[in-house]
């Protein structure tokens, strides 16, 4: 955990110094209210920077479901028994965070979601964990959230930024309304920077520039002991192998995370990804580059000024300004090949990962089909492929749930996969063994694995698919 603090602290003090190529700012006064939270309360002001955030609105990309065969077809399998087996988007610009979130099947179709889940999406969140205080995070969204929304953000309009763009992730997130200071409006990100004795208080200009990403694009749960609270799981460190540790340790303490979920094809309780962006990027190559260099770069505007660009976005279309600052001595294709690269290994060991943790689901469930049969197969023995699933499943989804499919980190992304690999292949060892000294036929278990596995890639309709992983031969065993 040392040597974690200890290289964090060497990257933020490498980091600072990098000379920014900030240009001076004079003490601002904005006359804004200090509270001010609604984002046209800027447009005036900041004609140019509007321009730029309202263009997070015109490249609007259609909102494609994770779980199409084109990308991740063994999602419903994966997460079978929970809502993101049943809807799980492909993300899209700030300005719609909220309007994407409130309208999303796994928070319309769940009366029991809570603030926690809105936490990260409107700028109406500090307000409320002011007027709240810890209550905030255990709120239900649709008879308390909704009905809060309604009345101070409220009626939903639908004009330049459609109908939550508003309230949705905007200026006030980032800036103090009055100075335009950069600054940190969500206590998560204070509380996990104390547990890495980082002194935020003192951040640099250059730390702020990726510290104001953090306060969203990471790993996250409910804290059950701590009034659902978002917490970041950033006790050890900040690696996936890191969190993992802290994960399993809270969970031994605890008595196990009574939030998560648990799956219907193997029982097991199981820990969601959030998207770690920000944890994957601080041990990875471009560490000491801040993500506003790359996500935010200086663009000219009416032909002189330069602005930080506000659309949030991939990139490589703005590989001139985003890259060849430093990388000037390569040209934009060969940048463009090894961005392509990278990502295409990434996806060919996340879809082999996926497979894999797929099939060993339905090693569990074999097993405890058949224990349930009266079979001699014991709980240790079905506990420890659980275990070996959790795991596996943990370092696939992590790197996953990573938007940048493994351009942040190549190598953090490549051997969080070989463990997820390792782990899941071990499960169905474990399984193998266990079920063939009662007599299993694994040739036909491993068919019958193929033919449910297509059924699910068959099925046209996205929120169908969950239904097909679970039949006759592979029952749902958390009900019973
Ligand atoms: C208040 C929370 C919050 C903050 C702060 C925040 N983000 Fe985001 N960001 C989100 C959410 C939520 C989404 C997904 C929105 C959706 O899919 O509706 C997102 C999406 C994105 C995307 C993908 C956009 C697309 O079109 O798919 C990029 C890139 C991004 N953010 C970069 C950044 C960077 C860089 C920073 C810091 C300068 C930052 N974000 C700060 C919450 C935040
Ligand atoms: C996700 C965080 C985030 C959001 C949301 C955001 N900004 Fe910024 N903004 C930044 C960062 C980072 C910088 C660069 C600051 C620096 O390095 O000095 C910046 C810089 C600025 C600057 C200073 C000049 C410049 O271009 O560098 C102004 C003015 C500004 N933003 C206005 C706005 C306005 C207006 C909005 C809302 C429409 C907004 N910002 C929303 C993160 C954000
Ligand atoms: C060295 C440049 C660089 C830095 C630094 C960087 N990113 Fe990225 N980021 C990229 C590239 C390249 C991609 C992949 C874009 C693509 O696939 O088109 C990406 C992808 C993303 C995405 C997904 C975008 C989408 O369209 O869905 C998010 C979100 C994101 N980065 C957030 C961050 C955050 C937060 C940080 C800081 C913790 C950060 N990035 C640091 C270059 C960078
Ligand atoms: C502020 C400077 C800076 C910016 C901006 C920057 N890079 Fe880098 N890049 C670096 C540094 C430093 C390294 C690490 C060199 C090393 O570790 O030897 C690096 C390494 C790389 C590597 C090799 C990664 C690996 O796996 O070792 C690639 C590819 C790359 N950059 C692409 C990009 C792309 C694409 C962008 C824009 C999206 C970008 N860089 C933006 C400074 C930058």
């Amino acid at each position: 955990m040392l040597l974690a603090v200890f290289s964090l602290l060497l990257m933020l003090v490498l980091a600072a110094c990098n000379s920014s190529q900030a240009e001076e700012s004079q003490p601002m006064d904005t006359g804004l209210d200090p509270n001010e939270w609604n984002n046209y309360a800027f447009k005036d002001i900041f004609p140019e920077h509007w321009e730029s955030y309202m263009k997070n609105m015109v490249n609007e990309k259609e909102v494609i479901q994770k779980n199409d065969p084109s990308i991740e077809p063994m999602l419903p399998i994966v997460w079978n028994g929970f809502g993101f087996a049943v809807e799980y988007n492909l993300t899209r610009g700030h300005t719609y965070a909220l309007e994407d979130q409130l309208e999303v099947r796994r928070i319309t179709e769940n009366p029991d979601a809570i603030a926690s889940c809105v936490t990260c999406k409107s700028t109406l969140v500090p307000q409320m964990i002011e007027e709240f205080g810890d209550d905030f995070w255990a709120m239900n969204v649709h008879t308390e959230i909704m009905p809060y929304l309604e009345e101070h953000a409220g009626p939903s309009r639908d004009d330049e930024l459609g109908k939550w763009g508003h309230a949705s992730i905007g200026c006030s997130d980032c800036h103090d309304p009055v100075t335009m200071d950069l600054r940190i409006t969500r206590p998560s990100l204070t509380d996990g920077l104390e547990r890495l004795g980082f002194d935020y208080e003192n951040a640099t200009q250059h730390d702020m520039r990726s510290l104001v990403c953090a306060q969203c694009h990471v790993e996250y749960y409910f804290d059950p002991l701590n009034d659902q609270k978002v917490t970041f799981p950033w006790g050890y460190g900040l690696t996936f192998e890191d969190q993992w540790e802290y994960s399993e340790y809270q969970a031994s303490r605890d008595g196990g995370f009574p939030g998560e979920y648990v799956s219907t094809i193997s029982d097991t309780p199981i820990l969601k990804a959030q998207h770690p962006e920000f944890e994957m990027w601080s041990y990875g190559p471009h560490q000491t580059v801040s993500c506003a260099d790359c996500h935010m770069p200086y663009q000219r505007v009416d032909g002189k000024k330069k602005i930080s660009s506000h659309r949030w976005g991939s990139p490589m279309n703005t590989l001139e300004e985003s890259c060849r600052s430093c990388h000037g001595d390569k040209s934009p294709t060969y940048l463009e090949e090894r961005v392509n690269d990278i990502q295409d290994r990434h996806k060919e060991q996340l879809l082999r990962a996926q497979d894999i943790s797929a099939s060993a689901h339905y090693y569990a469930n074999r097993m405890i089909v058949r224990q349930s049969e009266g079979l001699d197969i014991s709980d240790e023995d079905i506990k420890k492929v659980q275990d070996l699933i959790r795991e596996g499943q943990w370092f696939w989804d992590m790197p996953a749930a990573e938007n940048s499919y493994g351009f942040h980190n190549p190598d953090g992304s490549m051997a969080s996969f070989a463990r997820s690999i390792d782990r899941s292949q071990e499960a169905i060892l474990v399984a193998t063994r266990t079920l063939m000294a009662v007599g299993e036929d694994i040739n036909e278990l491993e068919r019958q694995i193929e033919i449910t596995k297509e059924n699910v890639i068959n099925e046209e309709v996205h929120h169908e698919k969950h239904t097909h992983a679970i039949n006759e031969w592979f029952p749902n065993v958390r009900d019973n």
